[in-house]
């Protein structure tokens, strides 16, 4: 399953440049009971300006996918067994650079990309903030950690080495004590000032009501709808060129969500950010994204333009989580579960992973792993859409949605 994802459809969107292609990545556990295969050969792309909704249900592997991209796997026991995350910055595009692998880049440089390039919001934000941190403090850290050039530009002909220090959050012991004494004091103060304003512009921007007193709160004052702002000031206050956002609204009521799905879109049409959505939730997906990745044990069961993928779904999985969703014309009792759960994915012998679950598996659905293959513009891991020629087997071998096995 190595195939790289394809371009759907014929938008703007989807012939916009490549902010990142993920190319057979995996990523598996090592636990006493064996090898998990959490990612195993997973391929998509994601392109300048676009939402990508990555869907599927609960432990198909959509965090570890997400979280690989900034390497915050846990190792061990995550490994990364294979593939590649390809990323160009907003910089190599507009330069023509060569992408950089987040997967095998230098610790500092994948820290220079972390928050400030690439950002995170996570699913629940009462967890992802620090308790112990005012927020003016921890949105302040991100402005510190990336934009302490900018916090010096205009502060002073030629800022002392010790200011130069605080702009980077490097001041320690002796140096924090000179920083509150005459003559650093000035420019100290003068350098908190600075930080004071882009913080309040960064909360500003979420809409969030009195930035100014947010910034001297802590977490457990604000209501998680408020927290979830907190975090996408942070997540965008470098102005990223891709956001992941896994989950984002999960933990919030659905008033609640609305407005910050809502906000996550204005102000990723404001700073043209890409965006990685992630939701095991098929209609918030719909809403949000121009392509989706429909994810399954690991694996891409199907990728392409939205539209096509609600209109006329391709893989067996996607028509069943379609068919589960509650929709208005649905009558009373109409929704269909998918039956069975998610395989174990300890050592997963070849075959296709939704065999134990489909209608239509047969022999070779067992035996082989089907790959991603383009059908019509967009792409679908199906032996009931690939050729038997191409295959080696007898068409009759392949499955077909005319005949359900059980
Ligand atoms: N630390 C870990 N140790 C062992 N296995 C892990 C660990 N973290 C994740 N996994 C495995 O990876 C699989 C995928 O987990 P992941 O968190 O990516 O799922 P998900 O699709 O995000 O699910 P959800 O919708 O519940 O958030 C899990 O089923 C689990 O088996
Ligand atoms: S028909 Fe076979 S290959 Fe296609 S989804 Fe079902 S089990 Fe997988
Ligand atoms: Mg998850």
């Amino acid at each position: 399953m190595t195939a790289a994802a394809p371009a759907a459809g014929g938008t703007d969107v989807i012939r916009s440049p490549l902010v990142a292609s993920v190319e057979g990545l995996k990523v598996h556990f090592g636990t006493k009971g064996g090898r998990i295969h959490a990612v195993d050969g997973v391929s998509f792309d994601i392109r300048d300006g676009e939402t990508l909704g990555l869907v599927g249900e609960t432990g198909c592997g959509k965090s570890v996918t997400a979280r690989s991209f900034l390497r915050l796997v846990q190792s061990p026991p995550g490994i990364y067994a294979g593939g590649r995350i390809r990323f160009w910055s907003s910089l190599a595009r507009r330069t023509g650079a060569d992408p950089v692998d987040l997967l095998s880049i230098s610790q500092d440089d994948l820290l220079d990309i972390r928050g400030n390039r690439i950002a995170m919001i996570f699913q629940d934000p009462g967890k992802a903030l620090n308790p112990a941190l005012s927020i003016r403090e921890q949105v302040a850290e991100v402005f510190y950690q990336h934009r302490s050039d900018d916090l010096l530009y205009g502060l002073a002909d030629d800022p002392p080495l010790i200011i130069r220090r605080a702009a980077g959050q490097r001041a320690r012991g002796l140096e924090r004590l000179l920083l509150k004494l005459p003559p650093l004091r000035g420019h100290a103060a003068k350098l908190r000032s600075r930080v004071d304003v882009h913080v309040a512009e960064a909360l500003a921007e979420t809409q969030i009501a009195n930035p100014r007193k947010i910034m001297d709160s802590y977490p457990h004052e604000l209501s998680g709808g408020m927290k979830q702002r907190v975090m996408i000031a942070q997540a965008l206050a470098c102005n990223p060129d891709l956001l992941i956002a896994d989950e984002p609204t999960t933990a919030l009521d659905v008033t609640i969500q609305a407005k910050i799905l809502e906000l996550i879109r204005q102000l990723q049409h404001r700073h043209q950010t890409s965006v990685l959505y992630i939701s095991h939730d098929l209609s918030l997906i719909r809403q949000t994204s121009d392509r989706v990745a429909v994810m399954y044990a690991g694996r891409i069961a199907e990728v392409g333009d939205s539209d096509a993928i609600f209109s006329d779904p391709l893989h067996p999985y996607t028509r069943g989580l379609l068919a589960a969703v509650p929709s208005a014309s649905h009558k009373r009792g109409g929704l269909a579960a998918i039956e069975g759960n998610v395989p174990e994915l300890v050592d997963p012998p070849p075959s296709c992973h939704f065999h134990t679950r489909c209608p239509f598996a047969v022999e070779l659905c067992r035996s082989l792993d089907p790959e991603l293959e383009m059908v019509n513009g967009h792409g679908v891991a199906c032996f009931a859409h690939a050729s038997a020629e191409h295959l080696g087997v007898m068409p009759e071998e392949l499955p077909s949605f005319a005949k359900r096995t059980r």
